[in-house]
């Protein structure tokens, strides 16, 4: 049986992407935040099929601690089925927040989650991948099209904007794809991003607030149900023989921004090693 983690998938996008991907038969491993959430979604995922074969984590992966328990425990779970291999790692889990917030180390919360987390989980599940010739899909977004990365302020210290931030981890997911791909093609792992499109999400409305908040209780209601783009990660994760191209949107590659280079995924790899205290092997040992 094929095994697919997924971050994010108590609600939103990993949610209708966890129930597609069930329906294709995958065991999945859903990571969480909120307890309630993920027991209600494992609830509503397992009511869809007898054959449903889940388990959910639950922990905060802004917080560096968290990413490397969950890690752990993904690794001793496959371990206790006998079964070493990752084909699919869905680095999903995503956040807004409408003020400079931060981190147990210190980084700002949007750039920690929607970029550091899967950087520091994909490192430490890079073994089981290469077993399973495995692919890496993240959540971006169209939004990383109007940005730069700040490389003197990553973290946007200075005259902070919430939107800023959002575009900036969404470019960073782009570069991490792109990183990958350069380092690990070699090893069989593929890596891409799935544009999914404006999507009807809560994410704009938890642990927002004022304008932010107002602003997406009435943006999502034009977006399209998350069932529409989970289509996409079941693309990516299934179609063989593994699809080229970087950056998804409705099955189909889409262009990307010319801020998307060589020198800068080599200068984000650099940093983020650096935030997350880790380097990545040029060989990965199975
Ligand atoms: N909605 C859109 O229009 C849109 C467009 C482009 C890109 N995206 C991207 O899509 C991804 C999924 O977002 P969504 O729209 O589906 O929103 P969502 O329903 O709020 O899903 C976000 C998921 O991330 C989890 N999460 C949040 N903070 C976390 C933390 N600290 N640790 C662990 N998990 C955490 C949430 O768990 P809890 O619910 O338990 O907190 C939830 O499962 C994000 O990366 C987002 O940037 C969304």
């Amino acid at each position: 049986m094929k095994t697919a983690v997924i971050t994010g998938a108590s609600s939103g996008i990993g949610f209708a992407t966890s129930a597609e991907l069930i329906q294709k038969g995958y065991h999945i491993i859903g990571i969480g935040h909120d307890k309630t959430h993920c027991e209600e979604a494992e609830k509503q995922l397992r009511a869809l099929s007898n054959d449903t074969d889940i388990t959910f984590l639950c922990g905060d992966l802004m917080q560096q601690r968290e990413v490397e328990r969950i890690a752990g425990e993904i690794s001793q779970l496959l371990a206790e089925r006998n079964e070493s291999r990752l084909e699919v790692l869905i680095n999903n889990a995503g956040c807004v927040r409408s003020w400079y917030t931060t981190t147990e180390e210190g980084y700002e919360q949007q750039f920690a989650l929607n970029h550091l987390a899967s950087f520091l989980l994909t490192y430490r599940l890079l073994p089981h991948l290469k077993r399973a010739q495995g692919r890496v899909i993240l959540t971006g977004s169209e939004s990383h099209k109007h940005m730069r990365m700040r490389w003197n302020d990553v973290m946007l210290t200075r005259g902070y904007n919430p939107l800023t931030a959002y575009k900036q981890s969404k470019l960073a997911n782009i570069l991490f794809a792109k990183g990958l791909n350069e380092r690990y093609l070699g090893d069989g792992i593929t890596s891409y991003v799935v544009d999914p499109g404006l999507v009807c999400t809560d994410i704009g409305c938890k642990n927002t607030g004022g304008l932010v908040d107002w602003i997406w209780s009435r943006r999502k209601k034009y977006g399209v149900q998350p069932e529409v783009p989970a289509k996409t990660y079941a693309f990516l994760s299934e179609t063989n023989p593994a699809p080229r191209e970087l950056y998804y949107h409705l099955c189909k590659p889409n262009n990307y921004s010319c801020q998307v280079t060589h020198e800068n995924a080599d200068k984000l790899f650099a940093l983020s090693e650096k935030l997350c205290g880790i380097q990545y092997p040029s060989w990965i040992q199975s």
